[in-house]
């Protein structure tokens, strides 16, 4: 089974948490993208969706898929979205696609957050993949030193500007043992707009795609 299969059957599961009648929020990425295509089979039985990018939206449209602005949207039963890294605790790093900013705002309105990963995301400690940041750009020297000072390496995502018109600092080298904590930590620095840390409102559920099949973790 290629990486690609395990996406595509984690994303499948995922659909059994789409319920009848509701709006459902949507991530961003390769994995996402499965989810999209599975929701499009299945659009009657939806009443749209809020997507965390453009690319996600532009998908979604693609199928017909009604598109909600959130402002609009009260109730939304599931957010389904893939990770980077992802720990025991359901504790993610996200924002390997620059779209980590709209992804937390959409999670944090969901009832539920379903991560759809393969095996290949599932890590003790978070940090090995570098931790985007989304920064306003006149603070990008500040945030770098304060990064550094936390004990990273930021590197500027070149060439990349974010759906917000925003630059990512990708942090390297963090052992990320308190991923609550230091997703705090960052936010408290000025031109900070959003880490990629999903730990404060981690994964509800996790849905593990392996060789063997999708496995379902709950935190
Ligand atoms: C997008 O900004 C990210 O948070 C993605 O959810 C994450 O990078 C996973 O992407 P893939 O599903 O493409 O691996």
């Amino acid at each position: 089974m290629t990486q690609d299969e395990m996406k595509q059957a984690a994303a499948e599961a995922a659909l059994a948490f789409v319920e009848e009648g509701s709006i459902v929020g949507v991530g961003t990425g390769s994995t996402a993208n499965h989810f999209i295509d599975g929701l499009g089979r299945m659009k009657s039985r939806i009443r749209g969706a809020v997507a965390s990018s453009e690319a996600s939206a532009e998908r979604l449209a693609g199928h017909g898929i009604e598109l909600f602005d959130l402002n609009h949207v009260s109730e939304m039963p599931v957010y389904v979205d893939g990770a980077d890294e992802i720990d025991a605790s359901l504790a993610m790093i996200k924002g390997g696609g620059g779209a980590l900013t709209r992804e937390k705002i959409v999670a944090e309105v969901a009832t539920r957050f379903v991560c759809i990963c393969d095996e290949t995301k599932q890590v003790e400690v978070l940090g090995h993949y570098p931790l985007p940041v989304e920064v306003i750009p006149m603070a990008q020297a500040l945030v770098a030193r304060e990064l550094s000072a936390l004990g990273g390496r930021p590197v500027p995502r070149a060439g990349f500007v974010t759906d917000n018109g925003n630059l990512i600092l990708d942090v390297h080298g963090l052992e990320i043992r308190d991923p609550a904590g230091l997703e705090t930590a960052i936010n408290q620095i000025p031109g900070v707009v959003t880490n990629g840390l999903f730990a404060r409102r981690g994964a509800d559920v996790l849905l593990l795609a392996t060789p063997n099949g999708v496995r379902k973790l709950t935190a």
